[in-house]
């Protein structure tokens, strides 16, 4: 089944490279996390001027929480700062606020930023701004594979439609930054057929530029979805 070239509707994005980016400078980490939150400005007005539908981001992993305790309440602050800055801008670009991975588990402040966002953007219909928080992708397969069990069917659709992304579109296109070539537990079931696009630009210095040379490869590429 060979695909003509199409431009591609769902880009996800591990944001790799903050803490390098700060090393480089002789920064802190946090101030390279704080320019990754403007790099996630950026992007999202690029997703939008390129017409995708969805974008996905890995902003917080289940592993994350391994990370030195300081660190995690950086990045903790960045995401309620970043809801309270950016919500009206997106609420008014028509952007749908969705997460994916288990959000529960923040603190009851950010559980309450979090989901008054999405309440907000609810009735949005343009682009998908999908937000990983606390999300593994081994950890989104087996909770989907139980309700698929208690649903009665454990099929490869069932599983799929049980999946945190259920409501997203297929993935067409992984990019991940700063030179690393792994998934890191993220969307290994929805990356099946997706293209994976790697970088060395490390995520602060990602432009809309940027994801417009991906999106450019990924029409550049033929998809033949294991035919031929
Ligand atoms: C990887 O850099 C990045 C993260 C672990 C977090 C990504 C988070 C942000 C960009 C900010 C918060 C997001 C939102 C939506 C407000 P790293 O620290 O692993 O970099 P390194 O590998 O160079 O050390």
């Amino acid at each position: 089944m060979n695909m003509p070239a199409a431009s591609a509707k769902h880009v996800a994005i591990i944001m790799d490279g903050n803490g390098r980016w700060a090393k480089k400078r002789m920064l802190p980490r946090a101030v390279g996390h704080q320019r990754g939150v403007e790099a996630v400005r950026r992007l999202v007005r690029g997703a939008r001027e390129f017409g995708l539908e969805a974008l996905t981001i890995y902003a917080f992993s289940t592993e994350n929480w391994q990370r030195p305790e300081e660190e995690v309440s950086d990045l903790m602050g960045l995401m309620k700062k970043f809801i309270i800055s950016d919500l009206e801008e997106m609420a008014e670009n028509d952007i749908r606020l969705r997460i994916i991975g288990d959000y529960k588990a923040f603190s009851a402040d950010v559980v309450k930023l979090i989901e008054d966002a999405l309440a907000r953007t609810a009735g949005n219909s343009g682009t998908i701004l999908a937000v990983a928080l606390n999300y593994g992708s081994l950890d989104e397969i087996a909770r989907a594979a139980a309700r698929a069990a208690q649903a009665g069917a454990i099929t490869a659709d069932s599983i799929e439609a049980h999946l945190d992304t259920a409501e997203l579109p297929p993935l067409d296109l992984l990019i991940r930054t700063s030179g690393e070539v792994r998934l890191s537990n993220f969307l290994l079931w929805q990356a099946a057929y997706a293209e994976l696009y790697f970088t060395d630009v490390l995520w602060p210095d990602f432009t809309a530029d940027h994801l417009k040379q991906a999106l450019e490869e990924f029409s550049g590429r033929e998809r033949r979805y294991g035919g031929r």
